[in-house]
């Protein structure tokens, strides 16, 4: 099968995805023609990254209006509900998920619509936009990002944060195609991210097909290459900003900021304002994904831990807004203090 233009497309009715539990080693379509099927695709992560989530999630709803059987508004309605219900449940930390189902629940009441099709038709219709919106809001996002990126820098970025986390392009990772694109010569040392390795399976993966000089480093290796003066600015995305500027991303990011705060090293969370969360006041009221400890104790069925140790196994962690130089979003770069810039890039969208 042909490689598909984007992370997930929607085809009449099936939602197709890249599966990103195999790469770089294979490369796997996964099909879905059930929001079920979607829920176990997010929760299972064959598709991760916090807007690629949002959009899978909008597709999700949408596959919810046609599954459903209902005859009237109101019943598609329920069905609607019931299936936002278990979307919900499937990762916890990722704001972009409940903003698309919200998006998505308020296009299904909306009251222009006179029947269940209407509704059903204004759902794939929502949830295409959804789509088209985010590479949109990426590009805007990459061109604000890459005037901090100067000819001949090295940048540090941590988990994936590319075309395979959104639905094309990338957060992070697009402002850093983006100056490659303009033609500065750039290097990339690349964080593998352990434990699920996204740095070393997916980014790495995605910067050699796009012809950028990269270097993977074990997660411990940062603090070294930002002694030795290594690093010149670091890039990462977010999976939710409090409205102080606090950034959940994936786990050891937080490390990645205090070492780049100690080392005199800007450090730019680049975060589209689907991903703000203004109702939040700051980062400890996130919520923390725990995932299986199997991610901790085996890689690809392996187990190297000694059976029965206890394992800890948080998805994300916080980044506090002290060590954040600048949020990057598509409304231009937000810097302190967060609470009074986050919520003008917001207001402008
Ligand atoms: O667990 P993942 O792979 O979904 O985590 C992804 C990240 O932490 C990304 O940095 C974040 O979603 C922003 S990506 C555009």
């Amino acid at each position: 099968m042909n490689e598909l233009q984007r992370t997930l497309e929607w085809h009449d009715g099936t939602v197709l995805m890249i599966d990103q539990r195999v790469l770089p080693l294979h490369y796997e379509i996964k099909s879905y023609t059930t929001y079920q099927g979607v829920a176990d695709a997010i929760h299972t992560m064959v598709i991760r990254g916090a807007p690629a989530i949002g959009a899978a999630a909008g597709f999700g709803m949408a596959l919810a209006g046609l599954q459903s059987t209902a005859k009237t508004r109101s019943d598609l309605l329920r069905d609607l509900e019931a299936a936002a219900a278990v979307l919900r449940q499937s990762r916890p930390t990722a704001v972009n998920l409940f903003w698309a189902i919200d998006r998505m629940l308020r296009t299904a009441t909306d009251e222009s619509h006179d029947s269940a099709n209407d509704v059903r038709n204004a759902l794939i219709r929502e949830a295409q936009q959804i789509a088209d919106e985010d590479v949109e809001i990426n590009k805007r996002m990459a061109e604000h990002g890459a005037a901090l990126i100067k000819d001949g820098d090295t940048i540090l970025t941590h988990c994936n944060t590319g075309a395979l986390a959104v639905v094309d392009y990338g957060t992070a990772l697009g402002v850093i195609r983006r100056a490659h694109e303009q033609g500065k010569r750039i290097q990339v040392f690349a964080d593998e991210t352990r434990p699920r390795l996204q740095g070393a399976r997916l980014t790495a993966w995605e910067l050699m097909r796009w012809g950028i000089d990269v270097t993977l480093i074990a997660d411990n290796a940062s603090g070294h290459y930002m002694r030795k003066g290594k690093i010149d600015i670091c890039f990462v995305g977010s999976d939710r900003t409090a409205a102080n500027g606090d950034v959940a991303n994936k786990i050891g990011t937080y490390k990645v900021g205090v070492l780049a705060r100690e080392n005199g090293i800007p450090f730019y969370p680049v975060v589209p304002t689907s991903t703000i969360d203004l109702s939040l006041p700051n980062g400890d009221l996130i919520p923390i994904e725990e995932r299986d400890e199997r991610e901790v104790t085996e890689i690809d069925g392996v187990r190297f831990a000694p059976i029965g140790v206890k394992v800890g196994n948080p998805a994300f962690d916080v980044t506090p807004h002290k060590y954040v130089t600048g949020i990057v979003t598509e409304n231009g770069i937000a810097y302190p203090p967060f609470e009074v810039s986050l919520k003008k890039v917001v207001k402008k969208q």
